[in-house]
């Protein structure tokens, strides 16, 4: 039986009312029920229990280990010089095999001040360690057939032609980042619903049908993701 792996991160501080965590629990639940003993879920919280911000030592390391190309782990743990590198590849080394492991990479993404969470953020720079998610023979990025689900939920609404969508720091990001990272564009799909704070804000009654809308068209599309693969 070949098995598949779901690699489920959320981000938002929300609890109960999140909207990215409702989503991508509908996502994960249809996901599991279609791969069934097949199908490897691993969730991880990056707003309860956060991954450290990177440091010194995490730099120095990568930057050692950058000056090589692509590498694997092993390579890294080889280079590693004194107890501050130490603590950073042991924090970084997990996350990265976790990822490297993944099939399909699920992403709770809300926009906090235009971007990504500090959360998230967070654990995207550790990942990123370079030469680890390339391949040392060919050079080919390992997550190039990485399928990337990405919910981004945000309170306002960034669409096209309104007039905050130059301040939507969060969407091109995730596309720019996941895309260098060598993520194949057609496996990449971002899922968006906005305008959630409609609900609650009293400036943004006027636009409760659309927030509705969106919800319901992401929930819809995330149905057809898990149900694709
Ligand atoms: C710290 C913080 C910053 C936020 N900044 C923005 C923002 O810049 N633009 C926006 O549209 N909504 C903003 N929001 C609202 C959230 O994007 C919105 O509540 C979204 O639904 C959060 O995702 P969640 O429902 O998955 O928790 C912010 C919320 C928080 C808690």
């Amino acid at each position: 039986m070949t098995t598949t792996t779901l690699l489920h991160l959320d981000s938002s501080t929300g609890a109960g009312d999140s909207v990215s965590r409702a989503l991508t629990a509908r996502f994960a639940a249809a996901w599991r029920a279609r791969h069934g003993t097949a199908g490897r879920h691993r969730h991880r919280d990056l707003a309860a229990d956060p991954v450290p911000v990177v440091r010194a030592a995490y730099e120095s390391l990568g930057r050692r280990a950058g000056a090589r190309g692509a590498l694997p782990p092993d390579a890294v743990a080889a280079l590693v010089e004194g107890a501050g590198e130490e603590r950073e590849w042991a924090l970084t080394r997990p996350l990265v095999e976790e990822l490297r492991a993944a099939d399909t990479l699920l992403l709770g993404a809300p926009m906090y001040n235009f971007t990504v969470s500090a959360g998230l953020k967070a654990w995207i720079d550790r990942v990123t360690f370079p030469g680890v998610l390339h391949d040392p023979g060919t050079g080919e990025a390992l997550l190039r057939d990485t399928r990337v689900v990405v919910v981004a939920t945000r309170g306002g609404g960034y669409g096209p032609g309104t007039p905050r969508e130059h301040c939507d720091f969060q969407v091109p990001y995730l596309r720019a980042h996941f895309g260098n990272l060598g993520v194949a564009a057609e496996n990449l799909h971002v899922v968006v619903a906005e305008l959630t704070r409609a609900a609650d804000d009293p400036a943004l009654a006027g636009l409760r049908p659309l927030a509705a809308r969106s919800l319901a068209d992401a929930g819809a599309r995330l149905d057809a993701l898990a149900a694709a693969g």
